[in-house]
């Protein structure tokens, strides 16, 4: 068990910007390769992790979110699930912010779907559907782009949504924006 190196845009944009392979099945190969994308992903202090960033052409993602996203001392539940078909998308879609482990320091408001179903094969090879809401429904949607070679960037409204944060003189994090208005 290994925590594998994770690819940033500009290393490996022919795995990170093109659909992923479907697994169809579980063996132990798979199996071996979510043990190692969890401790890679809690190492990078991840909500999830998906197999194009760790440069594999594979539809393997797993997350690992707080069942309360306000308690710090919620109890997380732990995914790691294979070829993720979203089956079901809500009408309304909430913004929210979002960062990934490939794209260091960017952050971005992003619409995402609030409520979504999602059909997987789970780390055993059993077929599950997960009904899933807010934040956890925001990470998979994150994570199910990743397999299809969409960033989260691509799903802002304008490059208006996309910042970085700095620390300012009195120690509070301000947006300072990703794009400078043309002058
Ligand atoms: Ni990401």
């Amino acid at each position: 068990m290994s925590i594998r190196p994770i690819v940033s845009v500009g290393d490996n944009d022919r795995v990170l910007r093109s659909t992923a392979r479907p697994v169809r099945r579980i063996d132990r190969r798979i199996r071996n390769l979510m043990h190692d994308m969890i401790e890679t992903m809690r190492d990078a202090n991840g909500v999830g992790l998906a197999a194009p960033q760790i440069g594999l052409d594979l539809q393997v993602f797993v997350a690992e979110v707080p069942e309360d996203i306000d308690d710090p001392d919620s109890p997380v539940r732990t995914y790691a699930l294979a070829d993720p078909e979203v089956v079901w998308a809500s009408e309304a879609k909430v913004e929210g912010r979002e960062a990934c482990l490939s794209i260091p320091e960017l952050f971005g408001d992003v619409p995402r779907h609030v409520q979504i179903k999602v059909r997987a094969l789970d780390r055993t090879g059993r077929r599950v559907e997960l009904d899933l809401h807010d934040f956890e429904a925001r990470v998979f949607q994150h994570e199910i782009d990743h397999l299809h070679g969409v960033l989260f960037p691509d799903r802002v409204t304008g490059l208006d949504k996309l910042y970085f944060l700095e620390e300012n003189d009195a120690g509070e994090l301000v947006r300072v924006p990703y794009a400078v208005p043309a002058v």
